[in-house]
């Protein structure tokens, strides 16, 4: 079958290690299933894969990919939640420290069928397209659950994405908005602001610019870059909710700020099968759908892998089978 796969890993050039090609069809274990893929998402994760992080040698060719969206073996309309727990793990599986994503260990959604746990699927309502439901695996439930499980974000709360226009910035500013939050943000490109506003941000900020005033929540996914200016941002006994690092850790954590103001630094990571349902209820009920920035045949990823790699995303980047 047709599929986008790591065939080698290198740090500094990702993509070198990154092919389009033939890879044997899913051999499902005992409780997994197979899904066909109608859509697929892509993620900063798949670019960390191709850099090595989370990713060995050893586990070469990987197929790539977290997110799908697709038909069960009896045809059903499914989500994939891409959060493998152990099969022993009861409770909240983002807490399960063996618990993997679909390509780091099992292979990944980029491709024509992929191999899950029955247990993963999630129902796919008429309301969302293939494409639409492939963006909310891992970019938008992570940012669901920042917001609403990590962050406790309520309407009316003063909110700060650091990004704009990143699939999990997006996210978190869709949803913030949805929820009823003051939100702003900070990018380092005016038309992504413009586009942060459009989706009803209330005020945009160069990425590093000082705000008139302080917030009581910031979203970070940047890391270095703009963890100092999350951390002066906040309000006394204010919260950073962080969930990625892509430009690398921070230089300094400002330990003297976090205890002086009594801040709250928050990890958040992917989310639990039952906040993916609650996301997917969401988005029906409120009329709410996932930022696209481009939509591509499987066989041409290799376009989309380098405008993540650029940076020239507003959205989601989707490729569809
Ligand atoms: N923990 C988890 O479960 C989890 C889940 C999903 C993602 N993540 C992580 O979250 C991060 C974002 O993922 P993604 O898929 O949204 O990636 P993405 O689509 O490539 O977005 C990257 C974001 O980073 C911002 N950015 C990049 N370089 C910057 C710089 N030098 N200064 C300021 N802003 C910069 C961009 O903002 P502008 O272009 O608007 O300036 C954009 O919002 C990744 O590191 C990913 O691994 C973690």
């Amino acid at each position: 079958m047709l599929a986008v796969f790591a065939s080698s890993i290198d740090r500094k050039d990702p993509l070198s290690g990154l092919t389009v090609g033939e890879q044997p069809e899913p051999d499902p274990q005992p409780g997994w299933t197979t899904v066909t893929v109608k859509a697929a998402s892509l993620n900063h994760h798949d670019l960390w894969s191709l850099r090595g992080v989370g990713l060995g040698e050893d586990r070469l060719p990987m197929i790539l990919g977290c997110d799908a969206a697709g038909l069960d073996a009896d045809g059903n309309e499914v989500i994939v939640h891409s959060v493998i727990s152990s099969d022993e793990w009861r409770g909240d599986e983002t807490f399960d420290p063996r618990r993997l994503l679909l390509s780091e260990k099992d292979p990944g959604t980029l491709a024509e069928r992929v191999a899950v746990p029955a247990r993963n699927l999630v129902p796919k309502p008429p309301e969302l397209s293939f494409e639409e439901a492939a963006c909310l695996p891992t970019a938008w439930l992570t940012a669901y659950r920042m917001l609403f499980t990590r962050g406790k974000v309520v309407p009316g709360m003063p909110v700060l994405v650091q990004g704009a226009a990143g699939g999990v910035a997006t996210a978190l500013v869709v949803l913030a908005v949805a929820a009823g939050a003051r939100v702003w943000v900070t990018s380092r490109s005016e038309d992504k602001r413009a586009h942060a506003l459009s989706l009803g941000a209330e005020r945009a900020f160069e990425s590093g610019e000082r705000l008139p005033e302080r917030v009581d929540v910031v979203m970070e996914t940047v890391g270095k870059a703009t963890w100092e200016h999350s951390i002066r941002s906040l309000k006394p006994g204010g919260t950073l909710v962080v969930s990625g690092a892509t430009t690398g850790d921070a230089d300094s954590a400002q330990l003297s700020r976090v205890f002086f103001l009594q801040l709250s630094v928050i990890g958040s990571t992917m989310g639990t099968r039952e906040e993916l349902e609650r996301l997917v209820r969401l988005c029906v009920e409120k009329g709410v759908r996932p930022q696209i920035d481009k939509t591509l045949p499987l066989a041409s990823a290799r376009e989309g892998f380098e405008a993540m790699l650029t940076g020239d995303v507003a959205g989601k980047i989707v490729f569809t089978v």
